[in-house]
């Protein structure tokens, strides 16, 4: 089996004047292809940290993450960016969707950054929409979205490219139960139909069990 994602050593200290936050400590493992690893851990443990650094859209202090066998830290800005389009779907814990733009231009914009046709990529992202179910919301722009509905959109937009790997930071937390598992039962599906990985932070018990695997982070080391 193939690792989709590995990271040797990783430690990272957050430096800001002469305050110094040690977060993460020399963190080591491996995520081959179609696994389901959960990442739990309290509050203030260094998972937003650790999943920001493995996507690429923060530096660790020392070691090393691969993505698909390629070292990250050898990758220029455009490099991680295209790296992320090509594998990486990313959700972020506070959604992050562009506010200028519609539900479907938002799980769009993925796809034409591909070069894919307009017309294709919006339908693409419409059936993404309507999975997440919320084809009756495609023309709202964020601000006229619910927090859940603005969630779901951005869960939307990190499957519509099919990626590798999901990296999704407590992707449910703004979500009812129902919603909540709907969102797990179509990231369990891409997984077993596309067998895109999935590294999940969650203090969800229920989804953890679900996972081939969970990492616990504590004192920034893997129990
Ligand atoms: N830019 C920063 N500068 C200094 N310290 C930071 C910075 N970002 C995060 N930290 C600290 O690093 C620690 C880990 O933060 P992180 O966001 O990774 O935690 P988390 O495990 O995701 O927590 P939560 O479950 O609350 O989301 C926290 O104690 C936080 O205060
Ligand atoms: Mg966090």
């Amino acid at each position: 089996m193939s690792s989709i994602l590995r990271c040797e050593k990783l430690s990272k200290t957050y430096i800001e004047g002469k305050m110094r936050t040690p977060v993460l400590h020399e963190l080591s493992f491996s995520i081959q292809a179609k696994e389901r690893v959960a990442i739990v851990g309290s509050s203030g443990s260094g998972k937003s940290t650790l999943l920001h650094i493995l996507g690429g859209l923060d530096q660790p202090s020392s070691g090393e993450v691969w993505v698909n066998d390629q070292p990250l830290s050898k990758m220029s800005d455009n490099e991680l960016s295209s790296m992320r389009n090509h594998y990486l779907g990313f959700i972020y814990q506070f959604h992050h969707l562009l506010a200028e733009f519609t539900a479907l231009e938002n799980v769009s914009m993925p796809l034409l950054l591909r070069k894919m046709p307009v017309k294709l990529a919006q339908e693409q992202a419409a059936s993404v929409l309507k999975a997440v179910g919320l084809e009756h919301r495609l023309y709202h722009r964020p601000s006229e979205l619910s927090g859940g509905e603005r969630q779901r959109t951005a869960i939307a937009r990190a499957l519509v490219t099919q990626p590798l790997c999901i990296l999704a930071d407590e992707p449910t937390g703004n979500l009812d139960r129902h919603n909540a598992e709907e969102i797990y039962r179509l990231m369990l599906e891409l997984n077993q139909e596309f067998s895109t990985s999935l590294l999940i932070v969650t203090h969800d018990y229920n989804l953890a069990a679900k996972m081939d695997r969970v990492l616990s982070i504590q004192d920034g080391i893997i129990e």
